[in-house]
């Protein structure tokens, strides 16, 4: 497969720069020409930021597995590899599937859920490990045009019940557990946990992975494995892919923001597509042949985007890795290069930097040759990291893309294109064609002047659509117009912080909203709050984000706590296990500093702005404290910092 819309030289990124701001319609028109439609749109775009209403492709239909699946098979490539899949354990057997081998899988899950009652447009969950038949699961419910919405494998059994609640979601795919590390997860108790809460759900597809024993509930749970035998007695038949709509949805991804629960965003059929494989093949410039290596989770957007529908797509050859970067030891990822000759390797500023703590014994004996380009995505990098990524893992050589995007956007919007447009350490530098970038203050006025430092510096926003932009938040229309629409009217806000340069380079320094970035992961301090508050004894809360050294952020939190604290260390024990319960393991606090009281300006809002100084240990910098209905409580908590 040629890629006739990819990018080669500088020259060439700023004619479809032009091109793509002057003529939006002709040019995706031109893009979109070059995937299988069953039928082809009546008209590119129809968008108003206002509603919001985002249309592409209106009309047009699909099915985006005959895109990642039929059409490779058509050309001849179907016994090239499209999944390779590494097991937490180095000591047991890899797994190859050709493009011939996962259509043939994806038909048999297809037919599976046919059988199971799932039809086009129905929610289903999928809570799994990262096995190959989690990517089966969810291309088999692209096929049929069931919606998927994947649910990271950290997240606990209350975090489940609502996200299943708010798809209403009847059916769920899961494992019986999971390896991490020298981990075993339970992932079946956490879904019997969850569905006590979740009536609507039908039917409990279970795929055996640990083995360890589960109960399963007649009439409800079923094994993936006897399902595929009646399947297979069937005689495998092959499943029609359903006619999708462009517009139809795709799936539903749950991500944090800075007010309630986390919110659904909703990506479509044709939009998504074209975005998640013109932005892999332009920003990594594949090449065919090479092993594109992204170490996300296939429960986050990163894993959506480039570990399956992007890569696939393109035709790629994409490893997917079941495992933790430092078991059995902190050489796991070179190890992994160094096997399946790795070109490109995509992973977490967060992973560099827990790595990097190694030294570089790990990176002895280990052939990194074999690469081409490294990526970054998650959060911003720093300097040192960069660096240490550089020379020790690209031997100086290779290209570092720093791809800044969100689950909201579907897939990259601001980063180098390898090799072809200059990286500039730490910075995501130009935004792709289609995408319009715009620093704003507070009032949403464009900045034109530059900082002391040299730098424009604003809140990020974004002018006009790109085809991979989230259609609306599930279930809640109004939510969306709100979180992305409404702060900056006209335009869709980031909830990002960003610094420009002369040249047009964008460097994107942080969220400005209360969205914590936790090892990458989004999460919001309201959300946060609300668990910690779940804890009986707890009064009030407030959480704050400080420099973590391997985590980017850390979680600080002040808490106000009723009667007697008898045990300091346990209580504090109790309140991390009240968060893990009602979130997640990854929300648990870093710190959690118990207070009498909290900052609150007169008309009873908790100044944040004081809080983070003294999290960050910058006592002396606390500002104007007069205007605090207490200013006495904030020497008591500048004193008893953790
Ligand atoms: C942050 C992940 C700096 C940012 C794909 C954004 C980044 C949030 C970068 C989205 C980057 C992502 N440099 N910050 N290259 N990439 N971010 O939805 O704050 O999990 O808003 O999507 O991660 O996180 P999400």
């Amino acid at each position: 497969m040629s890629y006739p819309f990819q990018i080669k030289s500088l020259e060439e990124y700023q004619q479809h720069y032009q091109k793509s701001i002057q003529d939006p319609e002709s040019y995706w028109a031109e893009v979109a020409s070059h995937f299988e439609w069953k039928k082809k749109w009546d008209k590119v775009l129809d968008c108003n930021f206002t509603e919001p209403k985002v249309e592409w492709f209106i009309n047009g239909k699909l099915n985006i597995t005959e895109n990642c699946l039929d059409r490779h098979i058509k050309a001849g490539k179907g016994d090239q590899p499209a999944l390779i899949w590494e097991p937490n354990d180095p000591e047991e057997h890899h797994r190859v599937l050709t493009y011939k081998e996962l259509y043939f899988k994806v038909n048999q899950f297809a037919q599976v859920l046919l059988n199971n009652g799932v039809t086009k447009g129905d929610r289903v969950c999928i809570y799994m490990g990262m096995v190959p038949e989690l990517p089966v699961a969810i291309l088999a419910c692209a096929r049929i045009g069931a919606i998927h919405s994947v649910i990271f494998g950290g997240f606990s059994a209350q975090s489940i019940a609502d996200r299943v609640t708010d798809a209403q979601a009847e059916y769920v795919i899961t494992c019986d557990g999971a390896y991490r590390g020298t981990k075993e997860i339970p992932l079946k108790p956490v879904i019997d946990e969850a569905l006590v809460q979740c009536h609507g759900v039908k039917r409990v597809i279970v795929l055996t992975r640990t083995r360890t024993p589960v109960s399963m509930i007649k009439g409800r749970d079923v094994w993936w494995e006897d399902e595929i035998k009646k399947v297979e007695t069937l005689g495998n038949p092959k499943v029609e892919a359903a006619e999708m709509d462009a517009e139809d949805k795709l799936f539903i991804l749950y991500t944090s923001g800075s007010t309630g629960k986390p919110k659904g965003v909703v990506h479509t059929c044709g939009g998504y597509m074209i975005w998640a494989t013109y932005t892999f093949v332009n920003v990594f410039q594949y090449q065919p042949g090479e092993i594109h290596f992204c170490t996300a989770d296939i429960g986050w957007i990163t894993g959506h985007s480039y570990i399956l529908y992007g890569p696939l797509s393109a035709g790629a050859t994409s490893l997917m890795f079941e495992g933790i970067p430092t078991w059995p030891d902190a050489g796991r990822f070179w190890d992994i290069v160094d096997k399946y000759k790795v070109n490109i390797l995509y992973t977490a500023p967060t992973a560099i930097r827990s790595l990097m703590a190694y030294g570089l014994q790990p990176l002895q004996g280990k052939d990194l040759s074999s690469i081409r380009l490294l990526g970054t995505v998650g959060e911003p990098i720093n300097e040192e990291g960069w660096k240490w990524y550089y020379e020790n893992i690209g031997k100086s050589k290779c290209p570092i893309i720093d791809t800044w995007w969100q689950t909201e956007t579907g897939a990259c919007l601001i980063s180098n294109l390898a090799g072809v447009t200059a990286h500039k350490p730490c910075w995501a530098t130009l935004p792709l064609p289609g995408v319009q970038p715009l620093l704003v203050d507070e009032k949403g006025n464009e900045i034109t002047e530059k900082d002391s430092d040299g730098y424009y510096k604003g809140n990020l926003c974004l002018n006009g659509p790109w085809p991979g932009i989230l259609r609306t938040t599930y279930g809640d229309h109004e939510r969306c117009r709100q979180n992305y629409f409404a702060t900056y009217p006209g335009l869709y806000f980031t909830g990002d912080g960003a610094l420009k340069d002369d040249q047009g380079n964008f460097r994107i320094t942080g969220r400005v909203d209360d969205v914590l970035n936790v090892s990458g992961h989004r999460i919001g301090t309201a959300e946060l709050e609300n668990a910690i508050n779940m804890h009986n004894g707890v009064v009030e809360s407030a959480v704050v984000a400080y420099q973590h050294d391997v985590k980017g952020q850390g979680i600080y939190a002040f808490v106000i706590y009723s009667g007697t604290l008898e045990n300091e260390h346990l209580t504090r024990q109790d309140i991390s296990l009240t968060v893990s319960k009602v979130i997640g393991a990854i929300a648990k606090p870093d710190k959690i500093q118990f207070v009498s009281g909290l900052p609150k300006t007169r008309s009873g809002k908790i100044m944040r702005r004081i809080l983070r100084k003294i999290a960050e240990g910058e006592l002396n910098q606390l500002g104007d404290t007069t205007t605090l209905l207490d200013p006495l409580i904030v020497d008591e908590i500048k004193n008893n910092r953790i």
